[in-house]
């Protein structure tokens, strides 16, 4: 995601859009072992756990198991399927930056990669976040749109200062979004894709609550950054995640500035539920 704050410029060495060249050539054997590590556990893990759009995106642009991938080479593939590219930045962009990148197709992804004594914690998204979780869902047609439309929005939600509602919505679905098949649910969310113990929390765990995507409801739910989620949004198709955005947000906006927020575990008489969460992990972490 982004770094708060727009006025900042850019750091040395990066240029006016904040992006850096990634540097392939200088990745050490370590830091590429870290890379084939985490692939590794996650690609044995995913499988009837992600959804196939993802799973086909990884296969087409074989993010492979020898190592961190090169942009150049990753770009060729996905700009041919989507129009889509990635280009690496220092690390959290500024808002607006973000933005604009999504609306131009391009994914700023962070270019270090974190440290093997800290395979399952990150304080800032790294490469494997970023192009592991992100990426093979630009593969898919619908959702390249869904990135875009929202880039645009983000840019339209700053200027109206609204963009802690909007954020929310990027955060249930681009991060930790799950969508329905007629297997079961499936995740297609970048945070839970690339965390082994979230993927499993967010499919199998019986605490968290699983509910029915209604946009307004995402926008009025305040998010956890710190642990697992408490609740996890279900979308029926990709499609019908992209056709609920297409609606000028505006009178959204209006009616958010008056609704109140819904506390993070509740369960509403309108909510489809799939699953009631017990809320005993959460419950359990807040006593400790
Ligand atoms: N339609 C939204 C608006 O009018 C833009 C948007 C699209 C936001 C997709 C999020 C996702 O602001
Ligand atoms: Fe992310």
């Amino acid at each position: 995601m982004s770094a708060d704050g727009f006025n900042q410029g850019p750091p040395p060495g990066a240029r006016a859009d904040w992006t850096i060249d990634q540097g392939w050539a200088g990745y050490s054997d370590a830091e590429h072992q870290v890379w084939m590590t985490l692939y590794e556990r996650q690609t044995r893990l995913l499988p009837d756990r992600a959804c196939d759009q993802f799973l086909q995106g990884l296969e087409a642009l074989d993010l492979h198991r020898s190592g961190i991938p090169d942009f150049e080479r990753i770009n060729v593939e996905l700009l041919r399927l989507t129009g889509w590219s990635v280009v690496a930045v220092p690390g959290l962009v500024p808002d607006e930056v973000f933005f604009d990148h999504l609306a131009n197709r391009r994914f700023p992804a962070g270019q270090f990669i974190r440290k093997p004594e800290e395979l399952d914690y990150l304080q800032e998204p790294d490469i494997f976040h970023d192009v592991f979780g992100h990426v093979p869902m630009l593969t898919d047609p619908v959702f390249a749109d869904y990135m875009q439309a929202y880039g645009r929005g983000g840019l339209r939600a700053l200027q109206r200062g609204q963009l802690a509602n909007l954020a929310r919505l990027y955060w249930y679905t681009v991060e930790f979004g799950l969508l329905q098949t007629p297997q079961g649910a499936r995740i297609y969310g970048a945070g839970i894709v690339s965390s082994w113990a979230e993927s499993i929390f967010a499919l199998d765990d019986p605490s968290p609550n699983r509910l029915g995507f209604d946009l307004e409801r995402v926008m009025r739910t305040p998010y956890r950054i710190d642990d697992f989620q408490q609740v996890y949004f279900v979308i029926p198709s990709l499609q019908d995640l992209l056709d609920a955005t297409l609606q000028d947000f505006a009178a959204i906006y209006e009616r958010l500035e008056r609704s109140g927020d819904i506390p993070i575990a509740a369960i509403l008489p309108t909510d489809l539920v799939l699953t009631r969460g017990t809320q005993a992990y959460a419950a359990k972490r807040a006593a400790q």
